[in-house]
Formats: C-alpha cells, sequence, structure tokens
C-alpha cells in the first residue's frame, strides 16, 4: 500500500459487489484463465517451506546487537535524526521499500526543574532535592552528560510555592474520599503515588480538584514484594528497584472529556506543516508537574507524618519513614519549579513494505523507536531489536522468492512516549487507505521487559494468536510449547486493548484489527524500571533476557503470525469468538443498568429523532470506510425499536412495538438487542464454518473444474472482504460521548483509567452517569451495529 500515492486527494468511486462480479467475469475471464493456470502462487506443491526459511534466519540471532545500537544514544521522540536514517537503511537492507514520514508535532522539551522543601515561615530550605538517578559504575548507560533529565512531558511550566498533600494514586475516587474527609486540595501541591492509572490523568484530577502542582513518586509497593525491606538487593546488584529510579513519562490526558491521543494542538487530523492548530489544553494540562524516585520523596513526606488525617489502609504504600498521613504541615511548603521548551519540531516514523499479491490488503507491525531515556532497552528498544528480527526474517523469505499473498508493512513509530504522536498523526493522514486495505495491525511496544507472554487485542484474532503460539517452544526448557506456558500462566486469557500504545488509532479510530504482544515482567522477575535511565541494556541483557532468547522468540511469533496472516488464501478471522465477546460484554454492561430503568418507557422523541439522524449519517460512513461491504440500504434496520420508516420520513414516527401494541421500554430495548446479538452468533458460526470451507476448497482447486476455480476465485475475494471490514462496521462517525476521537462502539481505553479497556463505552458510560436518555441512545447504536452486520453476513 502507497499511502502517499493513494492519499492525494482524489475519490475513487467504488464499484459495488455486484457491479464487481459483472465486470470481474466479464472483463476478467481470459486474464484469469491465463492466471489460474500460470501463476506460481496457484501452485499447490509449495516450492519452500516459508516457517522454516523463518527459524533458520532467526538461528542467527541479532536482537543484542541492535539492542546495544539502540541503546547507545538517547532518542527523545523528535531527536536523532541518524538513528531514524539507520532503521530507514536496515529496512532496505532487508529488502523492504522504505520511507520517512515527517509530521511537525507539538512537543515539550526539558530545560530547567527545581524541587525544595522550605521553612514556611523563614523560607529556609530544609531539603533541596537533586532530581537525579545515580549514575552507576557498572551500568555505563546511567553515565554522561547525554542522559535525559527527568521530567514529565508536557508537563506545564511554573514555580510554585505552596503546602503539599499526599493523594494515593490521585484517581477521581480518590480526589472524591479526600473531600470526604474534609481535605482541601485547593491551592495545593498534589503528592501522588504511581499506579492504577494512566500518570497523565493524575494531573488531571489533581487540577480539577484545585492543586497548583503534581509530584508524582514511584512508591516501593508497586514492586511485587522484590524490594530491599524484602532482603533484594537494588539494581545493578540485584533485581530490585534502584532507590533513585525515576519513571519520566507524559502527562497527556488521554481519558476524559475531549481526550484524544496525537498531537495535542491537530486532535483528529494529521500534523503535516501549515495546518491550522488548536489550544491543546483540552489534552495537557496547565499545571506544572515532577516525577521523583522514592528515595528523594522520602524526606518530603515524612514531614507528614502524624499531620492531618492517617490515609485510609488501602491507601498506604511501602515507603520507610513514612506514615502515610495525608497532611498538609501547616509549617513547611514545597517550591516546585518546571522549565520546559514548549515547541512545534519534526517528528520521522520509518515506514517499510515488502509488497504482496493483494494490494488492497496490508499487514502493518509497529513498534516505536522514541524512548524517555538515552537507554530504554525495555521499552521500546525491545520491540525495536525485534522488529528488526522480524525484517530480516521476512526478508530472508523474500530472497528465497517468496512471493507474499499481502503486503507487509513494517512502521518505526516516533512520538509514541508523549501521547502516540507518530503513529496517531499517520492514522489521521492515511485513514481512508489504512481502512480500505489494512487486515490486521500488530504492535510491539515494550516486547521484552520478563518472561510473561501476554497477549491482547480484538477477539477475531484470537483463535490464530493461540494457533500460532502451539507451533514454537517457550524459550525455556520445560514449559513445553509457547501455547502451553499462555494456557498454564492466563488459561489463554486474551484481554481486549485499552490504551497506551500506538495500536489505539487503528483499533479505536479506524476499526482495524489490532495486537498487542509483549513478554511482560511478573511474579520472580526482576522489577522492570520503567521509564528510568536504569531499562538499559546492561539491565536487560543481565536481569531481563540475558542471551536476548525472548527477543528472539518474540521475533519468531510475530513472524509466523505476519506470514499467516499474509498467506492464507481466505483471511483466518475468528468472527465468531468477537460475537461470543459482544454478547459476554453486553450482559456485563447490562448488569450494570439500575433494574427500576428496564420498565422505563423510552418516550423522548429526540432521542430517537437524534439517532435516526445520526445513523443517516453512520450508514453513509460505514459504507464508505467499507467499501459498500456493510450495505446500508437498511437504515435502522430495527422495526421493533421504531415504527417503520416510511412513517418516520419526517419527524412523526410512533414508537410502538409492533407485535405488542405498547410502549417501548427499555427493557424491551435491551431484549430485542440480546435476541440480535444471539442471532450475530449463529451467523457468524456459518460465516466461519464458511471461511473454512473455502479454504479447503482452495487447497483442492486443482480438482475443480476450470469456470468453478473462477467462481470460487470471486466467492473467496468477497468472503475476504466482509472478513477484513467486519470491525470496521462497528464506528460511530459521531465518536463516543464526549471524546468523539474514539469511534469504535465496542472496544475503548477507560475515561477514568486512560490505559484499561473497556467495553460497549457509550452504554457503560451513559449508566455510570445515570443518563437515562444517552443509555436509550447507546445501546441504539450497538443495536444497529450488530443488525447491520448480521444483516451483511447472512447475505
Ligand atoms: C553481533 O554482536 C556480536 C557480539 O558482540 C558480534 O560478534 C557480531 O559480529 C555482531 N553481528 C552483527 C551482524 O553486527
Ligand atoms: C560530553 O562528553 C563527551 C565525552 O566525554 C565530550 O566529548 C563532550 O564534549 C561532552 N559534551 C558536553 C556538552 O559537555
Ligand atoms: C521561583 O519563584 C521563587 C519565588 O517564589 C524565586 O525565588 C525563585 O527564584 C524562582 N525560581 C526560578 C527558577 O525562577
Ligand atoms: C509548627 O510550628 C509551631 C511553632 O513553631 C510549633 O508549635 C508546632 O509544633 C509546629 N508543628 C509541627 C507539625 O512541626
Ligand atoms: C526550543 O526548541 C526549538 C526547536 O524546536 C529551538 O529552536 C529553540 O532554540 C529551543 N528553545 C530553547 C529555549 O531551548
Ligand atoms: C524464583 O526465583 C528464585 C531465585 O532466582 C528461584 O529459586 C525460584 O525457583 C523461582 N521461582 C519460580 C516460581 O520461578
Ligand atoms: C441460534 O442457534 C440456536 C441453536 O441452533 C437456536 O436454538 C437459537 O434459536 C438461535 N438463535 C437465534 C437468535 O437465531
Amino acid at each position: 500500500m502507497d499511502s502517499k500515492k493513494e492519499h492525494s486527494g482524489e475519490r475513487i468511486v467504488r464499484p459495488r459487489l455486484a457491479l464487481a462480479y459483472v465486470k470481474g467475469i466479464a472483463i476478467g475471464l481470459l486474464f484469469l484463465a491465463a492466471f489460474l493456470h500460470f501463476s506460481p502462487s496457484f501452485s499447490s506443491v509449495p516450492l519452500l517451506d516459508p516457517e522454516q526459511v523463518i527459524l533458520k534466519a532467526l538461528e542467527t540471532n541479532l536482537a543484542g546487537n541492535w539492542s546495544k545500537k539502540y541503546t547507545a544514544e538517547s532518542h527523545l521522540a523528535g531527536t536523532n535524526f541518524g538513528l531514524v536514517e539507520w532503521t530507514k537503511e536496515k529496512f532496505e537492507e532487508y529488502g523492504f521499500e522504505s520511507y520517512i514520514d515527517t509530521y511537525d508535532t507539538y512537543l515539550s522539551y526539558p530545560i530547567d526543574h527545581g524541587l525544595s522543601l522550605l521553612d514556611k515561615k523563614s523560607e529556609k530550605v530544609l531539603y533541596k532535592a537533586p532530581l537525579k538517578e545515580d549514575a552507576l559504575k557498572k551500568d555505563s548507560t546511567s553515565q554522561g552528560n547525554d542522559t535525559v533529565p527527568t521530567f514529565l512531558g508536557y508537563a506545564a511550566n511554573g514555580n510554585v510555592t505552596a503546602e503539599y498533600v499526599y493523594v494515593n494514586y490521585g484517581t477521581e475516587k480518590d480526589f472524591e474520599k479526600l473531600k470526604e474527609l474534609g481535605v482541601d486540595v485547593t491551592g495545593k501541591i498534589a503528592v501522588v503515588r504511581y499506579g492504577a492509572i494512566f500518570r497523565g490523568l493524575k494531573v488531571k484530577f489533581a487540577q480539577e480538584a484545585g492543586a497548583v502542582a503534581v509530584l508524582i513518586y514511584s512508591d516501593p509497593a508497586e514492586d511485587n514484594g522484590i524490594t530491599p525491606a524484602n532482603g533484594f538487593k537494588q539494581y545493578p546488584d540485584g533485581p530490585a528497584r534502584h532507590e533513585s529510579s525515576v519513571q519520566r513519562g507524559s502527562v497527556q490526558f488521554l481519558g476524559g472529556k475531549g481526550a484524544a491521543p496525537g498531537d495535542p494542538t491537530t486532535p483528529g487530523y494529521a500534523s503535516k506543516p501549515g495546518v491550522e492548530r488548536q489550544d491543546p489544553h483540552s489534552s495537557i494540562g496547565k499545571i506544572p508537574a515532577l516525577p521523583i524516585s522514592y528515595r528523594e520523596v522520602t524526606p518530603i513526606l515524612k514531614k507528614l507524618n502524624g499531620q492531618g488525617i492517617k490515609a485510609p489502609k488501602e491507601w498506604r504504600g511501602e515507603l520507610e519513614g513514612y506514615d502515610y498521613s495525608i497532611g498538609p504541615n501547616a509549617n513547611v511548603t514545597l517550591n516546585l519549579y518546571n522549565e520546559q521548551n514548549f515547541t512545534i519540531t519534526p517528528i520521522w516514523n520509518v515506514y517499510g513494505e515488502i509488497r504482496g499479491e493483494n494490494h488492497d490488503e496490508a499487514i502493518i507491525i509497529g513498534n516505536h523507536r522514541d524512548a524517555w531515556i538515552k537507554g530504554g532497552a525495555g521499552d521500546p528498544n525491545s520491540g525495536s531489536a525485534t522488529l528488526l528480527e522480524i525484517a530480516r526474517a521476512l526478508g530472508e523469505l523474500k530472497k528465497a522468492g517468496y512471493k507474499f499473498k499481502r503486503s507487509i508493512i513494517l512502521q518505526s513509530w516516533d512520538g509514541e512516549e508523549y501521547g502516540l504522536l507518530g503513529s496517531t498523526e499517520y492514522g489521521e493522514f492515511a485513514a481512508k487507505d489504512l481502512q480500505r486495505n489494512v487486515v490486521a495491525y500488530l504492535n510491539l511496544d515494550a516486547a521484552v521487559t520478563g518472561k510473561h507472554l501476554r497477549l491482547s487485542g480484538s477477539p477475531v484474532l484470537n483463535e490464530l494468536l493461540l494457533d500460532v503460539a502451539k507451533r514454537l517452544e517457550y524459550p525455556e526448557d520445560g514449559e513445553g510449547s509457547l501455547y502451553d506456558h499462555f494456557i498454564k500462566e492466563t488459561k489463554g486469557r486474551i484481554p481486549n486493548l485499552g490504551s497506551g500504545s500506538d495500536y489505539t488509532v487503528f483499533l479505536e479510530h479506524l476499526g482495524i484489527p489490532s495486537v498487542d504482544f509483549g513478554y511482560s515482567n511478573g511474579k520472580n522477575d526482576s522489577v522492570y524500571q520503567y521509564h528510568s535511565n536504569y531499562d538499559s541494556y546492561h539491565w536487560i541483557s543481565t536481569f531481563a533476557d540475558p542471551g536476548f532468547v525472548f527477543h528472539n522468540s518474540a521475533a519468531k511469533y510475530l513472524s509466523f503470525l505476519s506470514l499467516e496472516l499474509s498467506s492464507k488464501e481466505v483471511i483466518k478471522f475468528g468472527l465468531n469468538d468477537y460475537a461470543k465477546d459482544l454478547l459476554k460484554y453486553f450482559k456485563e454492561a447490562v448488569h450494570e443498568i439500575p433494574k427500576e430503568w428496564f420498565k422505563k418507557e423510552i418516550e423522548s422523541e429526540s432521542v430517537l429523532n437524534q439517532l435516526l439522524t445520526h445513523d443517516f449519517d453512520n450508514s453513509a460512513f460505514i459504507d464508505e470506510v467499507s467499501q459498500g461491504y456493510y450495505p446500508t440500504d437498511t437504515l435502522f434496520p430495527h422495526p421493533e425499536f421504531l415504527a417503520p420508516r416510511q412513517c418516520s420520513h419526517n419527524k412523526v414516527f410512533q414508537m410502538y412495538d409492533v407485535k405488542h401494541h405498547r410502549n417501548l421500554t427499555l427493557g424491551d430495548l435491551v431484549h430485542k438487542t440480546f435476541h440480535d446479538l444471539k442471532q450475530l452468533k449463529n451467523i457468524t458460526e456459518i460465516f466461519d464454518s464458511k471461511s473454512k470451507d473455502l479454504q479447503v476448497q482452495y487447497d483442492n482447486k486443482d480438482l475443480l473444474p476450470f469456470w468453478k476455480r473462477i467462481k470460487l476465485h470471486f466467492l473467496i475475494k468477497h468472503h475476504n472482504k466482509l472478513t477484513q471490514y467486519f470491525e470496521r462496521a462497528f464506528l460511530y462517525k459521531e465518536g463516543l460521548y464526549e471524546r468523539n476521537w474514539f469511534k469504535h462502539v465496542v472496544f475503548a481505553s477507560g475515561r477514568h483509567t486512560g490505559y484499561a479497556g473497556q467495553t460497549w463505552p457509550g452504554v457503560r458510560e451513559a449508566t455510570e452517569d445515570l443518563d437515562f436518555d444517552r443509555l436509550v441512545k447507546w445501546i441504539g447504536i450497538a443495536a444497529v451495529a450488530v443488525k447491520r452486520v448480521s444483516v451483511s453476513l447472512a447475505v
């Protein structure tokens, strides 16, 4: 897929299926005759075993080499163009056509910072925090004059002096609790611990509570018991977190009202030169914030001992010497100073492609390249090293003469750390192209930070993800296959995606099935010193993955997965798994609805009117992004919910249940939606078995007479397009309530958590907000989406 060419703005009139049939048969007969007989891809005897070629290539393990290269110099977003060019050269060396894709984005770079504890009366400095991580002799990445200062991307500039209070994780609930306890945060600095929610939301909620600044620290309670208090030595002498370790990171909001990932000055459109810029403050904060280590925060928090209310039990961490009193202490203040350079500056994605035979079907494998620190061996360079190994393996396959059926695209994203900038800007720039052509997006990011395989993704990919795991060994002896390991650890559970990495734009904005892969750290693994100087080559090669065997395993897994997605004639998605999850999640969402609402009549004409208008818009939108494969001439195909369409032509439509001649209640609507979901479950079961059947027919096509082969070709083409666009049909053009960048009606990140995934967000949020009319609207949207898909698949 060539987005540069295809995205020049001209509109292509898309042929409808029937038209495609006629045209295809009429014009394509002769061409096909030759094609079917002579094309080598139609030979039933494979010339080589592509999986063996991949395994052969990856017998040599160069992941450690790439890790060393990527962690040698700092590469904050929009810096280190040398690494950009090097990545492009590597892609080219491995047979991928490559180019550098530039966006001008709003970023903030550290200039200066300061944090002092002051005696309130005398203003004498009692303690000045160095705001620095120790340079360790054993770890060269922690030394030198090119380490990145400790800071939080997009934290506002400011210099404030104020009393401070401890606010736990800084969730919305935590601030409510403080109010309840009579603690006034207004005008104070909020000291908050990492954990529970995305750090940007901590700043957002603190700001909303009236705080004037935020200090975020790493509490040892985060470390799963791998702490000095439990006898574990600190890095680099042992697996515990170093006491000076600081977690940098972005404080973009990623949740809440108006939130959208990407450049905060260009929400919803690409940051190409000359575009109009918006005020970024719906996505970033207005108060300064700093990150700090547990060592440096201790003297500050100790001053709160015995001051104010003692924190509730679940608010207490494991900081030694601090009794978790909330404060404030009226005799001391903090001076917090943050200075950054807010600027619009280029970032660079590196694009690589091996063209497949089907240009309109592509698999994208992406990983970001930018890091908060000089090293970043886990995040993102375990992913970057793995991506290059995948490139090398697939390059070997290409060299061996293998013809990829679908295109394989690699993306080395920039600016992920600040708020998924590179991927989001690209996704916004090439939206139509991507929706038309991409089959699946596979995401890496922190591919190896421990030894526990974690997969999450769109349910259409569940079966495939597990199948591929059966064909590879777990890197450590005695564990059996990757599949055995995964089942043992997770019972095979593949959770849905939230946010926090580059799949977000693909799944939640564009409706493209996505996967996130990683060997994560867990029980018994060394603490992952996330976004700290100690996420270094030394750490990964000594503690997380000596010998880079998990990197090697990651490369094998994703190469196999890409191959499987690219090579099978029939796209191997499990639509039934998706439908089953839809039903399960809908049950869960409905469970939250207040019981007394089910009897309530749906009387608000305006809600239904709005729904109809939006549905009209949305139908055209889905029609466009799925090239007509999810036909929409059945506008609002839900007669039990609304009166027949002809009545609704202007504004008058009767809200009667046609059968029972009584007014429609929420209960009726929910009941009907359940029925539709069950029907979709049945239909997708048939659809999936048809997929398998078509693949078998294809595998045995040599036995078919010539004309049947032609028919099979078109059947598969049509079937594949329905499969490919299946998830697009769950988009809603207007987007979610108060954050309309998020278009997926089934999967979104939680508005209160940022990272964690949420299902049927519209339904759940309306329930949470006790907004009956909005709930009706969102169940209506769900019902229409389900019906649309059922109608299309059942044809
Ligand atoms: C990879 O690293 C090893 C060990 O440092 C070295 O011997 C080898 O030459 C390197 N290979 C490449 C291709 O850089
Ligand atoms: C940083 O250190 C290197 C190597 O020690 C030195 O060559 C360089 O001049 C230093 N740069 C700055 C800005 O101090
Ligand atoms: C911050 O403000 C204080 C006065 O409140 C001032 O003394 C100090 O110099 C300021 N810091 C910086 C770096 O400007
Ligand atoms: C604050 O200062 C006052 C006056 O010096 C003193 O009486 C009080 O004990 C101090 N409070 C704390 C918590 O140190
Ligand atoms: C801010 O960054 C821009 C590059 O985007 C640079 O030109 C400018 O000099 C920087 N300003 C400061 C004060 O560092
Ligand atoms: C955890 O690590 C210790 C020491 O490295 C080892 O002895 C023990 O067997 C490990 N436990 C598990 C469950 O892997
Ligand atoms: C789905 O299939 C089952 C089993 O064949 C059947 O009992 C049920 O009525 C079907 N449900 C719908 C809604 O079509």
